[in-house]
């Protein structure tokens, strides 16, 4: 099969999140399979082009954007990393040269974002037309690229080299939707006959991501459980009625993760290696990773771990809750994050007031995500709602052992532990309470003081879990056969 990849963001060259994880990893699995892959996203302005080789494709592509006019790019592309899966990059100074992806420095959200990625998903279509690419299949990501369906069900289903493309568009978050002015249609410029209320209007704005999951041949959620979840009020964020209405065309897929970048045995970021036959390293990390933030070097109290975006989305307004009463147990926490305002300045006050229990560090890093990974004995991740989620199982992976909220991917990935069977993968708590995070953070707390043997037991089976990209890719192979078939009504034939 033909695939294109369509994303705002792809590891290594651009992320803010698990969306770049995915786009990035996927196609090398799908790669791996024998299909002919290509990624295409924009070249923003902290991706170094001359690290990674790009080279320029000859000529300038012309973009039409309705009432903005024709805009003029250019394409550059190297492979992705370790791979022969080719990745092109729009560039487009005057939208993508600049820091950060989607937000200013103070984190308002560009003005121009509907443009930007509005022009994302039909240079992505250009592109194929100048590079003679016809796919079979375009999977595009969340509301950035959610105008590809739109695009391809309108001014391109005629189109010589896109008529036939399907579509299949992944739900890594509903909470994002891409809702602008009505005027955006003229943009689009793809008649305002598709600004109703099944389409592209929501109370009277124009709304990308309900205009993708109408148009998309096939959609999907990053987990059976959001799947299920984004057809009720309380997480489809307005669009339930949506999702209900083509539930027929949903489909869960839930993510992999690379073993490769992830793997305390081989993690070059962490200060030893270890594995389940020899925890020795683990102890050495979580001493390392007490010092280097500061907290009292003691292998005894357990050390809870927290890495995210610092958004509503993941809980942290519950953990601000219970903050102060959780500093009164025997635990120590290292939290790794940006985002809100209120919530950097909180966390930062919490770790002035309590240095030696709190560790915190306000910002963006890779190797201390590792680092706070391999050396704690707990993961917190409180989220109000998940789709999929990386993090908790990273944290499987490096014996961290996971407390989550029951819900999405959380619910769908993490076994609760039970005392009386020994069995489970981590605690999950039900209620999105402060009463039920604190209590369920306590009774971790309760079993490492009375019960090593069971929190030894936990580990073990955490480390056993695997969720591998190789069995998501083969699940988004047979995705992409079925869209195919009801796009045209032919079967591929493996
Ligand atoms: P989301 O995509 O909603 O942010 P996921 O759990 O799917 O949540 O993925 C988050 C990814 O981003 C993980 O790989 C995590 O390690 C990484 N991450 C988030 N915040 C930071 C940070 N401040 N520093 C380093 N990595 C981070
Ligand atoms: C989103 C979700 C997260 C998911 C990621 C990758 O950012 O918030 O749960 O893991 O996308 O699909």
């Amino acid at each position: 099969m033909k695939i294109l990849m369509v994303a705002s963001e792809a590891v290594p060259f651009a992320k803010t999140g698990g969306l770049a994880d995915v786009a990035g990893v996927l196609p090398k699995f799908l790669k791996q399979l024998g299909h002919d892959v290509r990624v295409v996203m924009p070249l923003y302005g902290s991706i170094d082009q001359w690290k990674y080789r790009m080279e320029a494709l000859p000529g300038a592509m012309g973009v039409w954007m309705g009432m903005i006019g024709e805009l003029w790019c250019e394409v550059r592309q190297c492979m992705l990393p370790g791979s022969d899966v080719p990745i092109y990059f729009i560039v487009f100074d005057q939208y993508y040269a600049r820091k950060g992806l989607y937000n200013e420095p103070n984190g308002a959200g560009f003005l121009d974002n509907d443009n930007r990625f509005v022009f994302l998903s039909r240079a992505a279509l250009v592109l194929c037309k100048k590079i003679g690419f016809s796919p079979d299949v375009i999977h595009c990501n969340d509301w950035h690229t959610a105008a590809v369906p739109v695009f391809l069900n309108t001014v391109y289903a005629q189109d010589e080299t896109l008529g036939q493309a399907a579509s299949l568009l992944t739900i890594h978050n509903m909470e994002y939707q891409g809702r602008y002015y009505a005027g955006l249609m003229n943009v689009l410029d793809i008649g305002w006959e598709h600004f109703n209320h099944l389409e592209l209007e929501w109370q009277n704005q124009c709304n990308l991501l309900k205009g993708g999951l109408y148009h998309a041949t096939l959609f999907n959620a990053v987990s059976h459980g959001y799947a299920a979840e984004i057809q009720t009020p309380q997480f489809g964020h307005g669009l339930e009625g949506v999702v209900r209405d083509r539930r027929d065309a949903l489909r869960g897929v839930l993510n992999g993760i690379d073993y490769e970048e992830w793997n305390p045995a081989h993690d070059k970021h962490i200060t030893a290696p270890y594995d389940i036959d020899d925890m020795y390293g683990k102890s050495v990390c979580k001493h390392a990773l007490q010092e280097e933030l500061g907290l009292e070097p003691r292998s005894d109290v357990p050390l809870f771990g927290l890495v995210a975006r610092l958004v509503d989305q993941k809980g942290i307004r519950l953990l601000a809750q219970i903050f102060e009463a959780l500093m009164r147990l025997d635990i120590q926490i290292a939290l790794l994050g940006s985002g809100e305002a209120w919530a950097e300045d909180f966390f930062r006050l919490m770790s002035y007031r309590y240095p030696e229990k709190f560790g915190c560090h306000i910002g963006y890093s890779n190797p201390l995500a590792h680092r706070i990974e391999a050396g704690s004995d707990f993961f917190l991740m409180p989220s109000v709602f998940e789709p999929c989620g990386l993090n908790q199982l990273y944290s499987l992976r490096y014996g961290t052992i996971p407390i989550v909220h029951a819900v999405g991917g959380l619910n769908d990935t993490i076994y609760n532990y039970d005392g009386y069977f020994h069995s489970g993968t981590g605690f999950k708590y039900y209620d999105q309470t402060p009463e039920a995070l604190y209590n369920t953070i306590a009774w971790a707390l309760e079993l490492w003081t009375h019960q090593p043997s069971e929190i030894e037991g936990l580990r073990r089976r955490a480390m056993e879990q695997r969720f591998s990209w190789q069995g998501s890719a083969e699940q988004y192979v047979e995705i992409y056969k079925e869209a195919i078939f009801r796009k045209t009504g032919r079967s591929v034939i493996d």
